[in-house]
């Protein structure tokens, strides 16, 4: 399965699944100059960026975000730690699935808001005794789509947002490897399509 991954920053997801061998042909970035791009040109994956500002509008960047996975050839689009919302008009437009990490167990600490450290930052608030990864279909809705895996992790004594955010982090690294290590499975498995 041709996979298009779209990033913001550090890319370490991008580098797990590149590291496990899964075939990426894309990987789009809305932000000029940041780690992920690195780690693209590193496995020699092609790299376009489509940062917001330049289009007239949201709707039309995302647009342009899914002719780029279709014309690439991508069958399934990663959010790797993409930070924007994607509008109505790339679900339009792209016609694979479209899938999300997210450093909680969804819905709790999810939203408007809850990236990076926040996500961390809210559970421990919260007392919650664990965390965990969800990797979940992506719809218009920031964080709602349907549940595709999680994994919990207890919070231990002493747990900071940096411990807690490592131990998640490596958590997410393996379980979207093998979600789409599972999709990819299934994709070969399925009944030729007429
Ligand atoms: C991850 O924690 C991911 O769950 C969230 O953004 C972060 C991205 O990290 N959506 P990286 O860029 O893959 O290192």
């Amino acid at each position: 399965m041709r996979l298009g991954v779209l990033v913001s920053g550090r890319g370490s997801n991008l580098e797990a699944i590149l590291r496990a061998g899964l075939e990426v042909v894309l990987v789009v970035s809305n932000r000029p100059g940041v780690r992920a791009l690195e780690v693209a040109a590193r496995h020699a994956v092609p790299t376009r960026l489509l940062p917001r500002a330049d289009f007239g509008d949201a709707a039309e960047c995302d647009r342009a975000i899914a002719a780029a996975l279709t014309d690439a050839g991508a069958e399934l689009a990663v959010l790797a730690g993409y930070d924007r919302l994607l509008r109505p008009t790339y679900f339009a437009a792209f016609h694979g699935r479209t899938i999300n990490v997210h450093p909680s167990l969804l819905p709790a600490h999810g939203g408007a808001g809850m990236l990076g450290t926040a996500v961390h930052r809210s559970v421990l608030a919260a007392g919650d005794p664990e965390t965990g990864v969800t990797i979940h279909e992506v719809t218009p809705e920031l964080d709602a789509g349907p549940i595709l895996a999680q994994a919990r992790l207890p919070v231990l004594p002493g747990d900071d947002v940096e411990s807690l955010a490592a131990r998640v982090l490596a958590e997410e690294h393996r379980l979207l490897v093998a979600t789409l290590r599972e999709l990819t499975d299934a994709d070969r498995l399925a009944p030729a399509r007429p």
